[in-house]
């Protein structure tokens, strides 16, 4: 999905020194695009701890020092960046994000990557989060909106066991599956039997990443019967849930940085943030869970790895984490995972700015330009919405408008309550949404795809 694909508030990333002046021809003519890069203080290169891409950042405004750079570079989520002193960035692929302080530039972030359905989050993570202006790149310079991936709404489907398999644990004999990242099938059958990984391969991007290296023949697992059976059982339970759709070398580019294909020691071609997860000790609560009972009884609550004994798969992770020689101080330098969203999440919605909120007759208007395919009007002081499948309907929500994946999405202007043709009501279930009291301060929340909020501030009703 386009959702991890994002970039945090104050994010860079790496790229090598460059020659003076080094502007990003996007062909954009904005003054933004000609950026003296060499004219900084120095330059922070990083790994995106959410998009996974390298980033740099370019301290260019006048306030900056070389301390207080450094000490803003060292911040970077993740493992924190490398400061170069007097470095310049090379021009990225995606795009360089231009943030402004005052009437003076204030820095600059080079946003790498290699897909062009990553465009569409690279601007908004500019625009939105960081309150920049993005300039096209090398590879977003071609893209057009279609280029973006939009995620498709969950949907259960519920089909007939594969001959040969036993009846699905739904009343009449089918199985029924989520089509979801964090959803899986029943126990013992394979996801990609009973969902959609089409669908699932919306839900975040994907791209091959090689795996970590997996121990030789020598190493003592391979002969370890015990290992061997729970790494078998810990397979066979990831192969019923979607994550096989991207991390076998089945995947339609292959496996993207682990795989479940490298038997039997699948389990070391993850990272060791990755385990650090697995065996319980970083938290990835805000990638969305199931209640057990409606994903048929896979936990992704108690177990990062969806699992219907979780217990059993993290103490897998907490034995493959102590091998590793893995500690506490390391994972205390993990963020959490989904630190992107955990940041939407905790966003303070403030007062709306001219051209956002609502207008005199009552529409509901949202600035940028881009048009929307989730609208919410909420309680002031709800929480804001987050990913399916439980954060997606926070309690609070007064109004809600979807558009589906093949819908034409909404421009701005929508009036409360109306909802046009193509789209659908999610909240109220039925019947029109209360009517706005007048002076009553509610949320905006304006979503160009799912986790990609083009508003999200508040307003008082006329
Ligand atoms: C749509 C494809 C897709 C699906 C489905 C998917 N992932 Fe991934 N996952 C990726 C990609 C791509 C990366 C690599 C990100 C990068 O490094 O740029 C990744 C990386 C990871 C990592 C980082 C660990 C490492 O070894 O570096 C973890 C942990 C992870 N995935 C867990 C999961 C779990 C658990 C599921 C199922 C609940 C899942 N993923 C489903 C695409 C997917």
């Amino acid at each position: 999905m386009a959702l991890l694909a994002i970039v945090s508030g104050c994010s860079s990333g790496a790229a090598s020194p460059e020659g003076p002046g080094d502007a990003l021809d996007a062909g954009s003519g904005d003054a933004a695009a000609t950026v003296d890069a060499a004219a900084g203080v120095g330059r922070c290169d990083y790994r995106n701890a959410f998009s996974g891409h390298d980033e740099c950042k370019a301290y260019l405004g006048a306030a900056w020092t070389a301390a207080s750079a450094a000490d803003d570079c060292a911040k970077q989520p993740g493992a924190g960046g490398a400061f170069v002193a007097g470095g310049a960035c090379a021009a990225s692929t995606l795009g360089r994000c231009v943030v402004a302080k005052g009437d003076g530039l204030d820095a600059t972030t080079e946003l790498g990557g290699v897909a062009a359905t990553e465009c569409s989050s690279a601007e908004l993570a500019c625009t939105t989060f960081a309150g920049g202006t993005f300039v096209a790149g090398s590879v977003c310079a071609s893209a057009t909106t279609d280029d973006h991936t939009v995620f498709i709404w969950p949907t259960q489907s519920c089909v007939d066991p594969l001959p040969g398999e036993p009846a699905g644990q739904s009343a009449d004999g089918k199985v029924c599956t989520w089509n979801l990242i964090s959803a899986c099938t029943e126990e013992g059958r394979d996801y990609r039997d009973y969902g959609s990984c089409d669908v699932v391969r919306t839900n975040r991007p994907y791209y091959p990443v090689p795996a970590r290296a997996i121990a030789g023949a020598s190493d003592p697992r391979r002969a370890d019967a015990a290992y061997l059976a729970e790494s078998a059982w810990a397979k066979r339970q990831v192969a019923s849930c979607a994550c096989v759709c991207c991390h076998t070398s089945a995947a339609p580019k292959g496996a993207a940085a682990w795989s479940l294909s490298d038997d039997p020691l699948w389990a070391d071609t993850i990272s060791d943030e990755g385990v650090a997860m697995f065996a319980g000790y970083v938290d990835s609560s805000v990638l969305g869970a199931f209640d057990p009972a409606d994903n048929n009884g896979f936990d992704r609550v108690h177990s990062a790895l969806p699992s219907t004994d979780p217990a059993r798969m993290v103490g897998f992770f907490q034995r493959e984490f102590d091998r590793r020689g893995l500690t506490q101080s390391f994972v205390a330098g993990i963020p959490p995972f989904g630190a992107a969203l955990l940041d939407q999440l905790s966003y303070a919605p403030q007062a709306c700015q001219a051209g956002e909120g609502i207008d005199a007759s009552g529409k509901l208007v949202w600035s940028g330009g881009k048009p929307a395919r989730y609208v919410y009007v909420l309680e002031a002081g709800s929480d804001n919405p987050g990913i399916p499948p439980n954060f997606d309907l926070p309690a609070g929500t007064v109004w809600r408008v979807d558009v589906p994946h093949d819908g034409q999405p909404l421009a701005s202007g929508l009036a409360y309550g109306a909802v046009p043709s193509g789209a659908t009501q999610r909240f109220p279930a039925s019947a029109p949404p209360a009517p706005l009291v007048a002076g009553h301060v509610y949320t905006l929340y304006v979503l160009y795809d799912v986790a990609l909020p083009l508003a999200r501030c508040t307003f008082s009703a006329p």
